[in-house]
């Protein structure tokens, strides 16, 4: 009942602007699933962001995922409720460092996960995200690449394949805090759970999951293998949106807070709709080459 009001505001600015709501599946269940018109994972997120068609984009996520939605819409306005919602590997690399790597291995590619500024991207040969980083790695035809800015994603990739993986010491404080003991404790407690990890974790966490995936991978198997007891090991909201689905999977906690996802609020959102705030900008140099990275990830 408390959140009525911003609901109904909401959809009704929705109509007047002719906006669409894109949440990333870290938003909170009001947010995720009373206004979102689109959700999903980065890529998905990515992908839908090319077929919008409105005049406004409202971007319930972090900062990242609104400049790769106006990269792919220059001619929308793309708003971010939200300044300060940030993320701690976009904030481990700055273009420069992206220079200096280029300088260091001349010729080897620059893989950028989508987690990164567009100043970053810019920089970059291509663009993944975890849920193509092996696919995009794999489709460079080369035998050692620069991944940047997750060091346990990287890792979690070079487990996977033959390339050699040259990575970054930026991690996802989110993430960064699950450990094997975690899971132990967890199957200890609860006997038969079913655990999964996202590729941000620490390789050793992904080593003791039952499944390592995005978040969109996440969901899909609690959908196709129903298991009466699992764990994300993921962001909170993640497990709350899941699970409003499939009532009949026991969701155990934890889980992690992310304070940037958690700074988009329905009434941050409702003031972005009414006064057209916050507009996201990418200097034009930066934006072409940036948009390169990502169109090149997308077309595979
Ligand atoms: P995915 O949604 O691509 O799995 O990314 C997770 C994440 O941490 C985004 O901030
Ligand atoms: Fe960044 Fe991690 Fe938060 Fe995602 S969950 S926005 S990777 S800090």
């Amino acid at each position: 009942p408390v959140f009525t009001d911003d609901i109904e505001a909401i959809l009704a600015l929705k109509r007047e602007r002719n906006a669409v709501i894109l949440a990333h599946n870290y938003q909170t269940p009001e947010i995720f699933h009373c206004v979102a018109d689109i959700v999903g994972d980065s890529l998905a997120l990515a992908r839908k962001a090319m077929t919008v068609d409105a005049d406004v984009i409202v971007l319930a996520g972090v900062h990242f995922m609104a400049e790769t939605a106006k990269l792919l819409n220059p001619g929308k306005s793309v708003l971010i409720p939200d300044l300060g919602a940030g993320c701690s590997l976009a904030d481990s690399i700055t273009a420069s460092d992206v220079r200096l790597m280029r300088q260091r291995y001349p010729g080897v590619p620059i893989v950028t996960y989508v987690n990164t500024s567009a100043a970053v991207k810019a920089e970059s040969d291509i663009c993944c995200t975890s849920g193509n980083a092996l696919a995009i790695v794999e489709s460079l035809g080369v035998p050692r690449v620069i991944m940047l800015p997750d060091e346990y994603l990287a890792k979690n990739i070079a487990a996977q394949t033959k390339v050699e993986i040259i990575a970054w010491k930026g991690h996802c404080e989110v993430h960064e805090r699950f450990s094997p003991a975690d899971i132990r404790e967890l199957r200890e407690a609860h006997p038969g759970v079913t655990v999964l990890a996202h590729p941000e974790c620490p390789p050793e966490v992904v080593a003791e999951a039952d499944f390592a995936g995005p978040t969109a991978a996440m969901s899909d198997y609690v959908g196709r293998h129903k298991p009466a007891r699992v764990v994300l090991m993921t962001e909170c909201s993640m497990s709350d949106n899941v699970a409003v689905e499939h009532p009949e999977v026991e969701f155990v906690r934890p889980c992690n807070l992310c304070p940037h996802m958690k700074r988009i609020t329905l009434a941050n959102i409702r003031a972005a709709l009414e006064e057209s705030r916050h507009i996201v900008t990418i200097d034009p140099g930066v934006a072409d080459r940036a948009r390169r990275a990502v169109e090149r990830m997308l077309a595979i």
